[in-house]
């Protein structure tokens, strides 16, 4: 049994995505200081650990206490190379401070969800469960999904959908939302329910699957603050990189990669503080994306921060 009570046989954890080249780009001095930003349920930072040498160290953050508890119980026989810290990566500057450091030598964000908490009932990510409309993984966020379905405006709501959920319906979705929450819209199956409304005349307006998990998808951007997040460390990163540090982001949405592009392009060449470690952003090979679908999707940056280490 893992801790919460959640019993999860550990074969069926999340898979971790690129792991070869996110250790190739990462990795550049075995004796450094490296951290997770997040570590989830521990599948990238394992990997690591097992690479590092005396006296390299890994710190272990993630924004969401069940994981890190499952990541800390998976590598908890690691001894004093891990050090776990609970919160958002934006506050990367808290954990430094914290452990008494100047930088990292490399940071990883693999970003998105966890499968282990899209699974997790009492999270409210998934379409597929009937349970409350949660999302607040992260204890410090100041709403979660059912509160931001009740208070946000008909059109808040579709700029949201169409923003981070790429739904070219967002208006339809919009509205059947504002409609259905008069009544009430507590559960996951609640929101399903009045998305799913169907309309007898014009058949092509029903919902489907991938719609549906792309506006869960949304609603999780905004409950975690996602992309206010995601500025604050890319704002950051050169302050919290040691030189010749390395960042390392793995991307799974339209909007996270829009975002990345634009600030590869600000923060590199003659001007930027960084150099791209890569031409363009890296896909998983044929191989990885047939033994796991979730990373199909997958986009690999890699980028050092410029200067002689140890300078
Ligand atoms: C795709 S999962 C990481 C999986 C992990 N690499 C592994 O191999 O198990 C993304 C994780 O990032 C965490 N996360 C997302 N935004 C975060 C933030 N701003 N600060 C800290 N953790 C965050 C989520 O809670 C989730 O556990």
């Amino acid at each position: 049994m893992l801790s919460g009570g959640i019993y999860r046989p550990l074969a069926d954890l999340h898979v971790p995505v690129m792991v070869g080249e996110v250790l190739e780009f990462l990795l550049h001095d075995a004796t450094g200081v490296y951290c997770d930003a997040t570590t989830g349920t521990g599948g990238h930072s394992k990997e690591i650990l097992e690479r590092l040498a005396s006296p390299g160290r890994l710190i272990c953050l993630d924004q969401d206490p069940v994981a890190l508890e499952v990541a800390r119980e998976r590598l908890e026989n690691t001894g004093d190379q891990v050090r776990f810290h609970r919160g958002s990566f934006s506050r990367l500057d808290l954990v430094l401070r914290s452990e008494g450091l100047d930088g990292f030598d490399g940071i990883l964000a693999d970003l998105g969800l966890n499968s282990y908490t899209l699974d997790r009932p009492d999270a409210g990510m998934s379409y597929q469960q009937d349970v409350p409309l949660d999302m607040a993984v992260d204890p410090d966020v100041p709403r979660n999904a059912a509160e931001l379905v009740q208070g946000a405006s008909q059109s808040e709501l579709a700029e949201l959908l169409r923003e981070f959920g790429d739904l070219r319906r967002a208006e339809l979705y919009a509205r059947r939302i504002v409609e259905a929450r008069r009544g009430g819209l507590e559960t996951t199956g609640d929101l399903v329910r009045a998305l799913r409304r169907v309309d007898e005349r014009r058949i092509d307006r029903n919902v489907d699957a991938g719609e549906l998990s792309r506006i869960f998808q949304a609603l999780r951007v905004v409950v975690l603050e996602e992309m206010p997040r995601l500025d604050a460390l890319l704002a950051h990163a050169a302050e919290w990189l040691r030189p010749g540090g390395r960042l390392v982001v793995l991307s799974y949405a339209g909007h996270e990669d829009r975002k990345l592009k634009v600030w590869s392009k600000e923060n590199t060449g003659s001007e930027g503080d960084f150099i791209a470690l890569q031409k363009k952003p890296l896909a998983p090979g044929r191989e990885e994306v047939g033994r796991n679908r979730r990373a199909r999707s997958a986009k690999l940056r890699a980028f050092e921060k410029k200067g002689e280490s140890g300078e």
